[in-house]
Protein backbone atom coordinates (compact mmCIF):
# COMPACT_ATOMS: atom_id res chain seq x y z
CA UNK A 1 0.00 0.00 0.00
CA UNK A 2 1.17 3.70 -0.82
CA UNK A 3 0.66 6.19 1.26
CA UNK A 4 0.93 9.76 0.65
CA UNK A 5 0.50 13.24 2.19
CA UNK A 6 1.47 17.08 2.27
CA UNK A 7 1.54 19.89 4.44
CA UNK A 8 2.19 23.88 3.02
CA UNK A 9 4.94 25.65 4.61
CA UNK A 10 2.80 28.66 4.78
CA UNK A 11 3.26 29.38 8.34
CA UNK A 12 4.11 27.72 11.78
CA UNK A 13 2.46 24.63 12.55
CA UNK A 14 -0.04 24.35 14.58
CA UNK A 15 -1.77 21.24 16.35
CA UNK A 16 -4.81 21.05 14.25
CA UNK A 17 -1.75 19.72 11.70
CA UNK A 18 -0.67 17.50 14.10
CA UNK A 19 -3.49 15.90 15.24
CA UNK A 20 -5.52 16.12 11.83
CA UNK A 21 -2.64 14.76 9.59
CA UNK A 22 0.86 14.88 10.89
CA UNK A 23 0.00 12.25 13.56
CA UNK A 24 -2.08 9.72 11.02
CA UNK A 25 0.65 10.13 8.80
CA UNK A 26 3.51 9.27 11.47
CA UNK A 27 1.35 6.17 12.41
CA UNK A 28 1.08 5.03 8.89
CA UNK A 29 4.97 5.06 8.25
CA UNK A 30 4.56 1.48 9.77
CA UNK A 31 1.83 0.20 7.59
CA UNK A 32 3.21 0.87 4.05
CA UNK A 33 5.44 2.71 1.57
CA UNK A 34 4.89 6.45 2.98
CA UNK A 35 5.66 9.81 0.86
CA UNK A 36 5.30 13.14 2.63
CA UNK A 37 6.31 16.04 1.22
CA UNK A 38 6.29 19.92 2.32
CA UNK A 39 4.35 21.50 -0.52
CA UNK A 40 6.23 24.64 -1.29
CA UNK A 41 5.04 25.37 -4.59
CA UNK A 42 1.29 25.75 -2.76
CA UNK A 43 2.67 27.54 -0.07
CA UNK A 44 3.36 29.70 -3.12
CA UNK A 45 -0.07 30.72 -3.80
CA UNK A 46 0.54 33.13 -0.30
CA UNK A 47 3.96 33.35 0.93
CA UNK A 48 5.77 35.61 -1.17
CA UNK A 49 8.52 36.39 0.71
CA UNK A 50 11.91 33.86 -0.38
CA UNK A 51 12.99 34.07 3.55
CA UNK A 52 9.55 33.15 5.01
CA UNK A 53 9.26 30.52 2.23
CA UNK A 54 12.55 29.31 3.38
CA UNK A 55 12.25 29.32 7.02
CA UNK A 56 8.79 27.85 7.41
CA UNK A 57 10.00 25.07 4.88
CA UNK A 58 12.68 24.01 6.79
CA UNK A 59 10.86 24.11 10.32
CA UNK A 60 8.17 22.59 8.83
CA UNK A 61 10.54 19.31 8.46
CA UNK A 62 12.00 19.77 11.77
CA UNK A 63 8.42 19.84 12.86
CA UNK A 64 7.41 16.42 11.12
CA UNK A 65 11.11 14.94 12.09
CA UNK A 66 10.76 15.75 15.71
CA UNK A 67 6.98 14.44 15.97
CA UNK A 68 8.42 11.09 15.03
CA UNK A 69 8.37 10.59 11.35
CA UNK A 70 10.75 7.99 10.79
CA UNK A 71 12.97 8.89 7.64
CA UNK A 72 14.26 4.93 7.60
CA UNK A 73 10.72 4.00 7.63
CA UNK A 74 8.82 6.95 5.52
CA UNK A 75 10.48 9.47 2.67
CA UNK A 76 10.16 13.51 3.55
CA UNK A 77 11.01 15.90 0.72
CA UNK A 78 10.52 19.37 -0.18
CA UNK A 79 7.98 19.52 -3.49
CA UNK A 80 10.26 21.30 -5.40
CA UNK A 81 12.77 18.79 -5.67
CA UNK A 82 10.79 16.84 -7.25
CA UNK A 83 9.60 19.36 -10.44
CA UNK A 84 8.19 16.03 -12.25
CA UNK A 85 4.87 17.53 -10.22
CA UNK A 86 4.56 20.44 -11.99
CA UNK A 87 4.73 18.93 -15.42
CA UNK A 88 2.23 16.47 -14.64
CA UNK A 89 0.09 18.91 -13.50
CA UNK A 90 0.22 20.48 -16.85
CA UNK A 91 -0.76 16.87 -18.68
CA UNK A 92 -3.84 16.64 -15.84
CA UNK A 93 -4.96 20.44 -16.70
CA UNK A 94 -6.11 19.50 -19.88
CA UNK A 95 -8.40 17.12 -18.61
CA UNK A 96 -10.09 18.71 -16.34
CA UNK A 97 -13.18 20.63 -16.73
CA UNK A 98 -13.25 23.88 -15.38
CA UNK A 99 -16.75 23.38 -13.26
CA UNK A 100 -14.52 21.06 -11.27
CA UNK A 101 -12.44 23.58 -9.94
CA UNK A 102 -15.38 26.00 -9.61
CA UNK A 103 -16.83 24.17 -7.69
CA UNK A 104 -14.17 23.66 -5.27
CA UNK A 105 -15.05 25.42 -1.72
CA UNK A 106 -11.41 25.82 -0.69
CA UNK A 107 -10.83 28.69 -3.30
CA UNK A 108 -13.99 30.55 -2.44
CA UNK A 109 -12.98 29.87 1.42
CA UNK A 110 -9.43 31.37 0.77
CA UNK A 111 -10.33 34.69 -1.21
CA UNK A 112 -13.63 35.57 1.25
CA UNK A 113 -10.46 35.74 3.96
CA UNK A 114 -8.73 38.41 1.97
CA UNK A 115 -5.99 36.07 -0.22
CA UNK A 116 -5.35 37.57 -3.76
CA UNK A 117 -7.00 35.19 -5.60
CA UNK A 118 -3.96 34.62 -8.39
CA UNK A 119 -4.68 31.86 -11.27
CA UNK A 120 -2.34 29.56 -8.86
CA UNK A 121 -4.58 29.62 -6.13
CA UNK A 122 -7.52 28.64 -8.33
CA UNK A 123 -5.47 25.75 -10.28
CA UNK A 124 -4.37 24.64 -6.68
CA UNK A 125 -6.58 21.47 -7.03
CA UNK A 126 -4.80 20.17 -9.99
CA UNK A 127 -1.53 20.49 -9.07
CA UNK A 128 -2.09 18.74 -5.34
CA UNK A 129 -3.94 15.74 -7.95
CA UNK A 130 -0.96 15.93 -9.77
CA UNK A 131 0.80 14.96 -5.99
CA UNK A 132 -1.20 12.29 -5.06
CA UNK A 133 -1.03 10.68 -8.75
CA UNK A 134 2.43 10.65 -9.61
CA UNK A 135 3.48 8.59 -6.78
CA UNK A 136 0.14 6.04 -7.68
CA UNK A 137 -1.05 6.91 -3.65
CA UNK A 138 -3.90 4.42 -2.12
CA UNK A 139 -4.55 6.86 0.59
CA UNK A 140 -4.01 10.08 1.49
CA UNK A 141 -4.72 11.31 5.08
CA UNK A 142 -6.08 14.50 5.92
CA UNK A 143 -7.95 16.07 7.82
CA UNK A 144 -11.50 17.24 6.67
CA UNK A 145 -11.10 20.63 4.83
CA UNK A 146 -9.29 18.84 1.72
CA UNK A 147 -11.85 15.80 1.06
CA UNK A 148 -13.10 17.90 -2.01
CA UNK A 149 -9.71 18.15 -3.48
CA UNK A 150 -9.16 14.58 -2.59
CA UNK A 151 -12.64 14.29 -4.90
CA UNK A 152 -11.19 16.51 -7.38
CA UNK A 153 -8.32 14.08 -7.64
CA UNK A 154 -9.62 11.19 -8.29
CA UNK A 155 -12.27 12.40 -10.56
CA UNK A 156 -9.01 13.47 -12.75
CA UNK A 157 -7.64 10.36 -12.26
CA UNK A 158 -10.64 8.92 -13.53
CA UNK A 159 -11.13 11.31 -16.95
CA UNK A 160 -7.56 10.72 -17.65
CA UNK A 161 -7.45 6.93 -17.74
CA UNK A 162 -10.76 6.86 -19.61
CA UNK A 163 -9.38 8.83 -22.43
CA UNK A 164 -5.62 7.37 -22.65
CA UNK A 165 -5.94 4.34 -20.70
CA UNK A 166 -4.99 3.06 -17.16
CA UNK A 167 -2.27 5.42 -15.73
CA UNK A 168 -3.36 6.50 -12.35
CA UNK A 169 -4.29 4.49 -9.60
CA UNK A 170 -7.49 5.83 -7.69
CA UNK A 171 -6.67 7.51 -4.08
CA UNK A 172 -8.65 7.15 -1.19
CA UNK A 173 -9.04 9.77 1.46
CA UNK A 174 -8.27 8.51 5.19
CA UNK A 175 -10.13 10.90 7.96
CA UNK A 176 -10.14 10.62 11.29
CA UNK A 177 -13.74 11.68 12.64
CA UNK A 178 -12.19 12.49 15.88
CA UNK A 179 -9.72 14.98 14.85
CA UNK A 180 -11.50 15.91 11.05
CA UNK A 181 -11.40 19.50 12.39
CA UNK A 182 -9.73 20.58 15.23
CA UNK A 183 -11.06 23.80 17.00
CA UNK A 184 -8.92 26.83 17.30
CA UNK A 185 -9.10 29.09 20.05
CA UNK A 186 -12.31 31.11 19.04
CA UNK A 187 -14.15 27.89 18.09
CA UNK A 188 -13.61 28.09 14.63
CA UNK A 189 -11.66 25.49 12.52
CA UNK A 190 -7.85 26.16 14.04
CA UNK A 191 -6.34 27.42 10.88
CA UNK A 192 -3.21 29.07 10.18
CA UNK A 193 -4.59 31.81 8.70
CA UNK A 194 -7.34 32.91 11.49
CA UNK A 195 -4.85 33.48 13.94
CA UNK A 196 -6.33 31.36 16.13
CA UNK A 197 -3.82 28.73 16.59
CA UNK A 198 -1.60 26.82 18.97
CA UNK A 199 1.61 26.02 17.38
CA UNK A 200 3.57 23.08 17.77
CA UNK A 201 6.76 25.42 18.34
CA UNK A 202 5.31 28.34 20.94
CA UNK A 203 6.84 28.88 23.71
CA UNK A 204 5.48 27.66 27.91
CA UNK A 205 4.34 31.19 28.15
CA UNK A 206 2.61 31.72 24.82
CA UNK A 207 1.13 28.38 25.02
CA UNK A 208 -0.76 28.76 28.98
CA UNK A 209 -1.88 32.55 27.64
CA UNK A 210 -3.49 31.32 24.62
CA UNK A 211 -5.23 28.23 26.15
CA UNK A 212 -6.37 30.67 29.59
CA UNK A 213 -8.12 32.96 26.79
CA UNK A 214 -10.45 30.42 25.27
CA UNK A 215 -13.53 32.02 24.09
CA UNK A 216 -16.19 30.24 26.61
CA UNK A 217 -19.66 31.11 27.86
CA UNK A 218 -20.21 33.02 31.04
CA UNK A 219 -22.15 30.38 32.93
CA UNK A 220 -20.83 30.98 36.66
CA UNK A 221 -18.73 28.63 38.62
CA UNK A 222 -21.30 26.96 40.33
CA UNK A 223 -23.45 26.07 37.15
CA UNK A 224 -23.38 23.51 35.29
CA UNK A 225 -21.24 24.41 31.94
CA UNK A 226 -22.34 22.96 28.59
CA UNK A 227 -20.50 20.24 27.35
CA UNK A 228 -21.76 19.90 23.72
CA UNK A 229 -19.42 22.47 21.00
CA UNK A 230 -17.09 22.64 23.79
CA UNK A 231 -14.22 23.64 22.52
CA UNK A 232 -12.18 23.06 25.60
CA UNK A 233 -13.59 19.67 25.81
CA UNK A 234 -12.81 18.60 22.19
CA UNK A 235 -9.10 20.22 22.49
CA UNK A 236 -8.82 18.26 26.01
CA UNK A 237 -10.11 15.14 24.07
CA UNK A 238 -6.78 15.36 21.45
CA UNK A 239 -4.53 14.59 24.33
CA UNK A 240 -6.02 13.21 27.28
CA UNK A 241 -7.86 9.19 27.55
CA UNK A 242 -11.21 8.82 26.89
CA UNK A 243 -11.81 8.07 31.25
CA UNK A 244 -10.11 11.69 31.79
CA UNK A 245 -12.19 13.01 28.92
CA UNK A 246 -15.17 11.59 30.83
CA UNK A 247 -14.46 13.19 34.17
CA UNK A 248 -14.12 16.18 32.75
CA UNK A 249 -17.20 15.83 31.18
CA UNK A 250 -19.24 14.64 34.16
CA UNK A 251 -17.71 17.79 36.34
CA UNK A 252 -18.87 19.82 33.62
CA UNK A 253 -22.09 18.56 33.82
CA UNK A 254 -22.33 18.56 37.82
CA UNK A 255 -20.92 22.77 38.12
CA UNK A 256 -19.18 24.22 40.85
CA UNK A 257 -15.96 24.91 38.64
CA UNK A 258 -14.77 27.54 36.77
CA UNK A 259 -13.66 27.44 33.30
CA UNK A 260 -10.45 28.52 34.84
CA UNK A 261 -9.73 25.02 36.50
CA UNK A 262 -10.52 23.33 33.15
CA UNK A 263 -8.44 25.48 31.14
CA UNK A 264 -4.91 25.25 33.47
CA UNK A 265 -5.97 21.18 33.18
CA UNK A 266 -6.11 21.25 29.23
CA UNK A 267 -3.05 23.31 28.99
CA UNK A 268 -0.83 20.71 31.20
CA UNK A 269 -2.45 18.01 29.54
CA UNK A 270 -1.50 19.24 25.55
CA UNK A 271 2.03 20.97 27.36
CA UNK A 272 3.18 17.40 28.90
CA UNK A 273 1.43 15.81 25.52
CA UNK A 274 4.56 17.61 23.74
CA UNK A 275 7.28 17.28 25.52
CA UNK A 276 9.32 13.99 23.62
CA UNK A 277 8.35 16.33 20.90
CA UNK A 278 9.74 19.34 22.13
CA UNK A 279 13.02 17.80 23.14
CA UNK A 280 13.56 16.04 19.55
CA UNK A 281 13.26 19.68 17.90
CA UNK A 282 15.72 20.86 20.59
CA UNK A 283 17.93 18.41 19.26
CA UNK A 284 17.05 18.84 15.48
CA UNK A 285 17.83 22.70 15.29
CA UNK A 286 21.20 21.87 16.56
CA UNK A 287 21.88 19.19 13.78
CA UNK A 288 20.35 21.06 10.20
CA UNK A 289 22.56 19.04 8.02
CA UNK A 290 20.97 16.30 9.28
CA UNK A 291 17.58 17.75 8.11
CA UNK A 292 19.36 18.58 4.91
CA UNK A 293 20.07 14.89 4.07
CA UNK A 294 16.88 13.78 5.06
CA UNK A 295 15.24 15.78 2.69
CA UNK A 296 17.92 15.05 0.15
CA UNK A 297 17.66 11.50 0.12
CA UNK A 298 13.52 11.51 0.23
CA UNK A 299 13.94 13.95 -3.01
CA UNK A 300 16.08 11.68 -4.82
CA UNK A 301 14.16 8.50 -3.78
CA UNK A 302 10.99 9.69 -4.36
CA UNK A 303 11.79 11.16 -8.07
CA UNK A 304 12.08 7.49 -9.00
CA UNK A 305 8.66 6.90 -8.90
CA UNK A 306 7.61 10.14 -9.70
CA UNK A 307 9.58 10.09 -13.07
CA UNK A 308 8.42 6.37 -13.75
CA UNK A 309 4.75 7.72 -13.72
CA UNK A 310 5.57 10.71 -15.62
CA UNK A 311 6.77 9.30 -19.04
CA UNK A 312 3.72 6.63 -18.70
CA UNK A 313 1.46 9.81 -18.56
CA UNK A 314 3.69 11.38 -21.58
CA UNK A 315 3.76 8.49 -23.62
CA UNK A 316 -0.02 7.27 -23.44
CA UNK A 317 -0.46 11.31 -24.10
CA UNK A 318 1.83 11.04 -27.43
CA UNK A 319 4.89 12.80 -26.59
P1 LIG B 1 -2.58 22.35 4.86
O1 LIG B 1 -1.16 22.72 4.79
O2 LIG B 1 -3.60 23.42 4.95
O3 LIG B 1 -2.82 21.39 6.10
C1 LIG B 1 -2.04 20.22 6.29
C2 LIG B 1 -2.92 19.11 6.84
O4 LIG B 1 -3.44 19.49 8.11
C3 LIG B 1 -4.85 19.32 8.11
N1 LIG B 1 -5.47 20.34 8.95
C4 LIG B 1 -6.35 20.07 9.93
N2 LIG B 1 -6.85 18.91 10.39
C5 LIG B 1 -7.73 18.96 11.42
N3 LIG B 1 -8.08 20.14 12.02
C6 LIG B 1 -7.61 21.33 11.60
N4 LIG B 1 -7.97 22.46 12.19
C7 LIG B 1 -6.70 21.33 10.50
N5 LIG B 1 -6.02 22.31 9.83
C8 LIG B 1 -5.29 21.68 8.89
C9 LIG B 1 -5.28 19.49 6.65
O5 LIG B 1 -6.51 18.88 6.39
C10 LIG B 1 -4.13 18.82 5.93
O6 LIG B 1 -4.33 17.42 5.84
N6 LIG B 1 -3.70 21.18 0.14
C11 LIG B 1 -3.06 20.68 1.34
C12 LIG B 1 -1.58 20.34 1.14
C13 LIG B 1 -1.34 19.39 0.01
C14 LIG B 1 -1.69 18.01 -0.01
C15 LIG B 1 -1.26 17.54 -1.28
C16 LIG B 1 -2.29 17.15 0.92
C17 LIG B 1 -0.78 19.71 -1.17
N7 LIG B 1 -0.72 18.59 -1.97
C18 LIG B 1 -1.45 16.19 -1.63
C19 LIG B 1 -2.47 15.80 0.55
C20 LIG B 1 -2.05 15.35 -0.73
C21 LIG B 1 -3.15 21.78 2.41
O7 LIG B 1 -3.30 22.92 2.11
O8 LIG B 1 -2.94 21.34 3.67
Amino acid sequence: MRILSGIQPSGRLHIGNYFGMMRPSIELQEKGEAFYFLANYHALTTVHSAKDLRDYTREAAVDFLAAGLDPSKALLFRQSDVPEHTELCWLLSVVTPMGLLERCHSYKDKVAKGIASSSGLFFYPVLMASDILIYNSDLVPVGKDQKQHLEVARDIAIKFNELFGETFRLPAPMIREEVATVPGLDGRKMSKSYNNGLFLSDEEKVFRKKIMGIVTDSSPVESPKPTENSTLLQLYSLAASPEEVAEMESSFRQGGKGYGDYKKRLFETLWNYFAPYRAKRTELLAQPELVDRVLAEGATKARVIAQATLSKAREAMGL
